[in-house]
């Protein structure tokens, strides 16, 4: 299991386990995360599981594919640290990792 560090919309952050193999937005959803939509269910069409990734790992993130980057292009939010959290899957390289909830478009 990886632990991640989860700050929701209100600012609270607490720590989950998330099962390496799946995705973090799975990870989120999985421990209750509810405010997460994941509408599409990790199809990558969207980007309703948009959150924020601590910088110190962007690194151990696989780039952004050209569909990702689209999806985040139409939200008010987007940011550097932005990713869809559906595509991106959690490794052992994460542990620690904090995700931020990204306001609702
Ligand atoms: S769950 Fe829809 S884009 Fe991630």
């Amino acid at each position: 299991m990886v632990k991640l560090v989860v700050v929701n919309r209100a600012g609270e952050q607490s720590e989950i386990e998330a099962t390496e193999g799946t995705s973090v937005m799975e990870a989120l959803r999985d421990n209750g995360m509810d405010e997460l939509l994941a509408l599409c269910g990790g199809c990558c069409s969207c980007a309703t599981c948009h959150v924020y990734i601590d910088p110190a790992f962007a690194g151990a993130l696989p780039p952004r594919s050209e569909d990702e980057n689209d999806l985040l292009d139409s939200s008010d939010h987007k940011t550097e640290q932005s990713r869809l959290s559906c595509q991106v899957p959690v490794t052992s390289a994460l542990e620690g990792l904090r995700v931020t909830i990204a306001p609702e478009d």
